[in-house]
């Protein structure tokens, strides 16, 4: 059995200028800067103390972080994870200054993806308030990319202790709570994240950003649209740095109660496993033969 992860936490996500990323996070996504400094910008869409950090220079890379719900839980999860054989580090004072933790422990998954594992994130006591009305409750998933979709999917569900909710064709939507997906592993040739979700509350906020992305010349790169797997409608644009980010809502939920019939569905690599409206992915990644 693979630990138990609580919650995404915080996506890391290296840029080529700064400035360029906060304007684009505060005035497009609708997040709130929280804090910033020459080399970093901490911004949220809810109440936890961040969601992204931008950092400066785009090989300062990409990582993502996972709570555990304690210090021990961390500790045992370390423990546990190094008896697997899975090579890990204890994160440095600074990087636990960094990020606004308690407990840091680095790993990487097979692909190469740094994947960060925190206790006692720092919470904040003050709501989040977003520069514009974007409609944001949450910070929700990160699709990743693989180099290997089957191995990574291994990490993931064997040492991780996800499960998977559903496979578009090789690419496996994991949960690690009673959400459909917290994390979407996506096959290409290179590490890193591919997209970065956000739910907002309903669908009328999807079409308002829809439209508000569209006056500000922002490239929708999928939707408005339906995923058939996990039920959410959404919205994808382009983000700097090759980023994508996502609109959803209404995503399914998979209680313990509904994992008693559960299975896992597998969908075809093709446009209407992503889109039951028959919106078309302007995304490498969600291409199929045929497009
Ligand atoms: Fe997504």
């Amino acid at each position: 059995m693979g630990i138990d992860l609580h919650d995404i936490r915080y996506a890391r996500i290296g840029t080529e200028d700064l400035d360029t990323s906060v304007r684009f996070a505060t005035e497009i996504l609708g997040l709130e800067l929280m804090e910033r400094d020459a080399s970093s910008a901490y911004l949220r869409g809810d109440n936890r103390d961040h969601n992204i950090c931008y950092t400066k220079g785009r090989e300062t890379g990409h990582a993502t972080g996972w709570e555990m719900s304690s210090m021990e839980a961390l500790d045992a999860a370390a423990a546990q994870l190094e008896a697997s054989g899975v090579t890990l580090r204890a994160g440095t004072n600074e990087e636990r200054e960094q990020r606004r933790v308690h407990g840091l422990v680095v790993v990487t998954d097979p692909t190469g993806n740094t994947i960060e594992l925190v206790a006692r994130p720092a919470a904040c006591g003050r709501r989040y308030f977003g520069t514009r009305d974007a409609g944001i409750t949450s910070f929700s998933h990160v699709g990743l990319r693989t180099t290997n979709a089957s191995v990574d999917e291994k990490f993931w569900t064997g040492d991780l202790g996800g499960k998977v909710s559903d496979w578009i064709g090789d690419a496996p939507l994991i949960r690690i709570n009673e959400i459909h997906h917290n994390v979407a592993l996506f096959p290409s040739t290179y590490a890193g994240i591919q997209h970065v979700n956000f739910q907002v509350a309903e669908v009328d906020d999807i079409m308002r950003s829809f439209y508000h992305l569209q006056q500000r010349n922002v490239r929708i790169v999928f939707g408005p649209g339906r995923h058939p797997t996990s039920g959410a409608r959404f919205l994808y644009f382009q983000g700097p740095d090759d980023v994508i980010y996502e609109y959803s809502c209404g995503v399914r939920t998979i209680t313990e109660e509904d994992e008693k019939t559960y299975i896992p569905r597998s969908f075809p690599m093709e446009p209407s496993s992503f889109c039951m409206w028959g919106s078309r992915p302007d995304i490498p990644e969600f291409k199929t033969d045929g497009d």
